[in-house]
């Protein structure tokens, strides 16, 4: 009863919550500077800021690769700032990450690569088999599932890393200029996925440089600007905020 009662507490708890966060690289200038912001679970926002202004530091710090300078960060209602080590596997577990330089894993096929989070979790090879094929042929390289990624274009290598960061349904997707190499087309086919990911429950953070995609798409805001986070309302197709 009690585990049932924890369980729930955390389900319902906001996907993440930033108190008071700041960030600096090695004692340097704050490139991220007290940031608040709480997100409830199932939220989908574009996070935007011109080239420099801390997107991906923002992300790093949400998928556990750096920790804040000051302030605390809580996924899913753990404070993972203050949580043991040992606990962040776990947590990392439920984030899914579309990292801006891709890192994908050399030696591993198309098919491989996006099979890794379910090898972790010790999915069965049945299920292994038909997620991995049908998320392939959604994004379009049913063709290429045994390709390494040293013969894959920067488009086709970029499609893999979503296919990886959505397999096994993480409670968070964080996807860093997810479309930056693809033709409009494939973006939109891109965008939908992450839709359908969203339907199915996972939070969505995009950070994105792509105007059109935060026009044609209505979703709100995270804006960084001048190491300050704020949450913006949509910004309709005229470019203009309702
Ligand atoms: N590991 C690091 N060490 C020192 N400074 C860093 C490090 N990573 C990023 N920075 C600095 O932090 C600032 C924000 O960088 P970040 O990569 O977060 O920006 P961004 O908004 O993602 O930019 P882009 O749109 O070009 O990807 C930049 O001034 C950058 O030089
Ligand atoms: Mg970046």
């Amino acid at each position: 009863m009690q585990i049932r009662k924890s369980l729930e507490s955390t389900d319902q708890a906001a996907a993440l919550e930033l108190d008071n966060v700041s960030l600096s690289y090695d004692n340097g200038p704050n490139v991220l500077t007290n940031l608040n912001l709480s997100l409830p679970s199932g939220s989908f926002h574009f996070l935007t800021g011109a080239s420099g202004a801390g997107k991906t530091s923002l992300l790093k710090l949400l998928y556990l690769a750096q920790r804040p300078t000051h302030g605390s960060v809580r996924l899913f209602g753990t404070n993972v700032t203050a949580a043991a080590r040992r606990a962040l596997p776990a947590i990392r577990r439920k984030v899914g990450v579309v990292f801006q330089d891709f890192r994908l894993l050399d030696h591993l096929s198309a098919f491989d690569n996006v099979a890794l989070p379910l090898r972790v979790s010790n999915a069965p090879e049945s299920e292994i088999k038909s997620n991995v094929s049908e998320l392939l042929s959604w994004v379009g390289l049913d063709k290429y599932m045994d390709a390494k990624p040293e013969t894959l274009s920067g488009g086709q290598k970029q499609r893999v890393a979503i296919a990886r960061a959505v397999v096994n349904r993480p409670r968070l997707i964080l996807a860093d200029e997810p479309t930056g190499n693809v033709d409009d087309a494939i973006a939109m086919r891109l965008m939908q996925l992450f839709i359908e990911m969203n339907k199915l429950g996972s939070s969505i953070i995009i950070a994105t440089h792509n105007e059109h995609l935060v026009k044609k798409f209505g979703f709100n805001q995270l804006a960084i600007e001048n190491h300050r986070l704020s949450e913006l309302p949509p910004l309709g197709t005229n470019g203009e905020r309702p």
